[in-house]
């Protein structure tokens, strides 16, 4: 097979293969980050530049095909697991490489659970570092030991978290990952984070069950033989890390085969720590019937759509003829932290992801599959009266990093987890506006209550939402179900560990 050729822009000839710690050091010093004062007005006093684009490892030709995650079902309402997180050596091309695993995988087993199960997860840190769990997505609490993001599990302990499932629960595709602030980025990046399916009746649906369904977890590790890949620079974490390898279930460009007929169901998650994937299908549209929160009510096509870092999608793909068609990320610039145009750079925060995913193969002729007009008749919210209104602010200031950089913040502060941000009474819906100051993209998550987009509530629920450079972003919340405290913050990991994030605490009164 021919047609995913090495990318030719974004190899760099000069690098050995694998890469060791030291020539990725090297390379990293190569991209002549600068840090100039230009005046002292706020964000516009620096920009940083790159030598060259961004380069990352292409995959090899001949095919690999498409695995999927180990799967672990609950049985009689009960999904009880251990977790061990740990550093690894995994198979990679000829040989090994580093990484950070639950329980040995390149991704962590795939926990199906249906709405009223109890889920036991025994998270043992293996680590050298302190760690703890979260369940992104999921309604279920947030205190205790639930989803506690307060928790945090010293090296060599175990601790059993345990979730109750509300029947309220929609079924969706969620995930696990590390939420210990200060090294939520590394950790993501190394490659701890595993797929929550949610299933309900919806499931059993004939067109559903027929179909191909299909995991992908999207990700873009460092490669490299130790742990010295997970120790980045003050820019690259200020610009957002970006891996080495784009990887789909750990495999570099791997290969699906279907034929005409079939209907392909992708669940897709972006769990890389920063990297923004803008998907398109060639020759083919994506008929969008998932999101963050569960099914749309409708399938909706779209020629592309962007997958921001914790967001999830699913797409029904109908091939019409035989062919083999890529998976790509398009071009997609999430800004920089910088001065835009000026001096021709683009500021770009990690580069532009310009490359193929993953490739479809399709054989036979025939008629086409097709998608029914109707997903799940209950995913409309109805109306949504707000009766608060909130602004939060995604901004940028000086002096972090011990004054050699920038700090991240929400409404002026710097994450302080003993502070109480925002106060809720339970109950209530709200109206949240966010607004992004700075000059590039912050996808903007808030914990265990989903919500919807206020400009288009049938769009489906989220728990995750891009927030453009210098622009804001609606949502409308319902407070139900479910009281505590807990977080909200950028998806870009790296900016979540310097600060981006705030308190929430939902109470009756
Ligand atoms: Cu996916 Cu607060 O996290
Ligand atoms: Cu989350
Ligand atoms: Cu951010």
């Amino acid at each position: 097979m021919s047609s995913h050729s090495p990318e030719p822009r974004a190899f760099d000839n000069s690098q050995t293969f694998p890469p060791s710690p030291t020539t990725r050091q090297g390379r990293g010093l190569s991209r002549r980050a600068a840090l100039i004062g230009l005046g002292a007005s706020g964000l516009g006093i620096w920009f940083w530049t790159r030598s060259s684009g961004e380069s990352l490892i292409p995959a090899l030709s001949g095919s690999r095909s498409m695995t999927q995650p180990s799967v672990l079902s609950s049985e009689d309402g009960i999904l009880e697991l251990t977790l061990r997180a740990e550093a690894s050596q995994i198979p990679w091309r000829d040989g090994t490489r580093f990484a950070l695993t639950y329980n040995g995988g390149t991704t962590g087993p795939t926990l199906q659970i249906r709405p009223g199960d109890k889920l036991i997860i025994h998270l043992e840190n293996e680590l050298e570092e302190k760690t703890n769990l979260h369940t992104h997505g999921l309604h279920v609490s947030p205190e205790g030991n639930a989803d506690n993001v307060f928790v945090s599990i010293p090296p060599g302990e175990t601790f059993t978290y345990e979730y109750d499932i509300p029947l309220s629960q929609r079924s969706g595709m969620f995930w696990y990952h590390p939420h210990d602030h200060g090294t939520v980025a590394k950790q993501v990046a190394g490659g701890l984070a595993g797929v929550i399916l949610v299933r309900d009746s919806l499931d059993d649906l004939p067109w559903l069950a027929q179909s191909t369904e299909r995991v992908l977890v999207l990700s873009d590790p460092p490669i490299g033989s130790d742990s010295r890949i997970l120790d980045v620079g003050g820019m690259d974490a200020m610009a957002g890390r970006q891996g080495d390898a784009v990887l789909v279930n750990g495999v570099q460009a791997p290969t699906m085969t279907t034929e005409v007929g079939k209907l392909e169901r992708w669940r897709m998650v972006n769990a890389s720590s920063s990297r923004y994937y803008r998907l398109a299908l060639t020759e083919h549209q994506l008929h969008l019937i998932g999101t963050d929160g569960g099914r749309l009510s409708e399938p909706r096509p779209v020629s592309d759509l962007l997958l921001a870092p914790g967001e999830r999608i699913e797409f029904g793909i109908t091939p019409e003829k035989a062919g083999e068609y890529e998976l790509r990320a398009l071009p997609y610039d999430r800004g920089g932290m910088g001065m835009g145009g000026m001096m021709g750079n683009r500021g770009d925060a990690g580069g532009s992801t310009d490359l193929t995913i993953a490739i479809l193969s399709v054989t036979g002729t025939g008629p086409a599959a097709s998608l029914p007009n109707q997903i799940d008749p209950e995913a409309n919210p109805g109306l949504l009266e707000p009766t608060a209104k909130r602004v939060l602010t995604l901004g940028m200031g000086m002096g972090g990093m011990m004054g050699g950089g920038m700090s991240f913040t929400i409404d002026g502060n710097a994450f302080d987890g003993a502070r109480t941000d925002s106060r809720v009474r339970f109950e209530t819906v709200e109206e949240w506006e966010i607004v992004n100051t700075t000059p590039m993209d912050h996808p903007f998550h808030l914990h265990v209550w989903p919500f919807v987009l206020a400009n288009d509530v049938n769009a489906g629920w989220k728990d995750t939402i891009n927030v453009p450079a210098n622009r804001s972003v609606k949502i409308l919340v319902p407070f139900i179900g479910l009281m505590g405290r807990t977080v909200y913050h950028c998806h870009i990991l790296d900016h979540e560990d310097l600060g981006m994030m705030g308190t929430i605490e939902v109470r009756e009164s």
